[in-house]
């Protein structure tokens, strides 16, 4: 006899993290988990090894001063940020908050793949809207789809995997469409390597709307992916409910210590974050130089839609020393990382466009 569990689990599967970079006689890359290719600045290693000598005891739990200093930088009240570990543990905690069995959760897909496990997670219903031809957010067909029983609406800006971004104007009107007691989510994981000047900037839309609530990760940006540290701005009524289903103690001290290290050093990392949006700018005009129609991606990645060609490409990736995030029979997207996994990234993405146009030769 097992154990009983939850019936609504059985259409769920475990989150897939981004595999290694495969075996290979030369270099290879880890393109499949949009890390940031950077350690972490000299500085910030610096403050994490003065902490470790602290772990012994338990992190500040309301993270005060690293609360404090989001709230400064963010232009909004320390009531108003809940810290957890990464973004996506604040996700969960923001579902949770708002949904409960039966409620609806109404997001796009493709997008980010532990949308569905944590709202599955939360006893909840996903309710996933395809995304236009253009592989963006259809803001039309979400709002359609809000109901009695919709307690909360993703959007994911830039958009993972595709890297497509909303207009500001379209998101304002999602916005006023929607009924002022319905949770919107703008998960703004990669909004520092957003460049279109008509995409929304969550923070300057907080504050103009009660239901906002806003995602950000130290993950990408700041390079601390391994640390667990995200947060959202949320309006202080909604952000009391989510601390009460947060992890108790979710954001270790050494994250803390390094998040803060990584808000005074923002000038350094801004630069990086430079370093890579001009990567991602040449690459993307290489890939069109190859023949690939792609929509701009604002992410630190770009998104190959290899379609029934995906496994061949995820091979002819492997030749080269470099994974990707493979979504079977869709496409792959790949992370834009160090400099020399440009050239086997670009030389894959033409072997694999040769295939798609001329077949039936693999790609070599
Ligand atoms: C769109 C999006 N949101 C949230 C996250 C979660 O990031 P983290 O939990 O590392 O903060 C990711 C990670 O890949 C992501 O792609």
């Amino acid at each position: 006899m097992t154990v009983r569990c939850r019936v609504d689990l059985g259409r769920l599967a475990p989150y897939r993290p981004g595999p290694p970079a495969p075996p290979h006689a030369g270099p290879a890359f880890k393109l499949s988990s949009n890390e940031n290719p950077y350690p972490p600045l000299p500085s910030v290693q610096e403050a994490i090894a003065a902490a470790l000598g602290k772990v012994n005891r338990y992190p500040d739990m309301a993270a005060s001063e690293l609360t404090a200093a989001l709230a400064g930088c963010s232009g909004v009240t320390p009531d108003e940020i809940v810290l957890g570990a990464g973004s996506v543990e604040v996700a969960s905690a923001v579902i949770r908050a708002v949904a409960g069995a039966g409620d609806e959760v109404v997001y796009a897909w493709r997008s980010f793949e532990a949308y569905p496990q944590l709202v599955i997670g939360a006893g909840a219903v996903p309710v996933e809207i395809p995304l236009t031809a253009g592989l963006a957010h259809d803001l039309d067909a979400m709002a359609s789809a809000v109901g009695p029983r919709t307690r909360c609406v993703i959007v994911c800006n830039p958009n993972n995997p595709t890297g497509t971004v909303v207009t500001e104007t379209a998101l304002e009107r999602l916005l006023d469409q929607l009924p002022p007691d319905l949770a919107v989510v703008l998960d703004e994981a990669y909004c520092q390597f957003d460049v279109d000047p008509a995409s929304p900037r969550g923070l300057a839309l907080f504050g103009h709307h009660p239901n906002l609530v806003l995602l950000r990760t130290f993950s990408k940006a700041y390079g601390l992916a391994g640390l667990r540290v995200g947060y959202a701005v949320a309006p202080a009524v909604l952000a009391a409910e989510i601390r009460k289903v947060a992890l108790p103690f979710g954001v270790t001290d050494l994250a803390q210590t390094a998040a803060l290290a990584s808000l005074a050093a923002e000038g350094e990392l801004t630069d990086r974050v430079a370093v890579l949006t001009e990567r991602r700018s040449r690459v993307e005009a290489a890939l069109a130089r190859q023949g690939w129609r792609l929509p701009a991606s604002q992410g630190n990645f770009v998104w190959l839609p290899t379609g029934q060609a995906t496994a061949a490409a995820q091979s002819a990736l492997a030749q080269r020393g470099l994974v990707g995030r493979v979504f079977d029979g869709e496409g792959i997207r790949l992370t834009v990382g160090e400099e020399d996994s440009l050239p086997p990234l670009l030389d894959a993405a033409g072997a694999i466009w040769e295939f798609i146009e001329n077949g039936p030769a693999r790609p070599a």
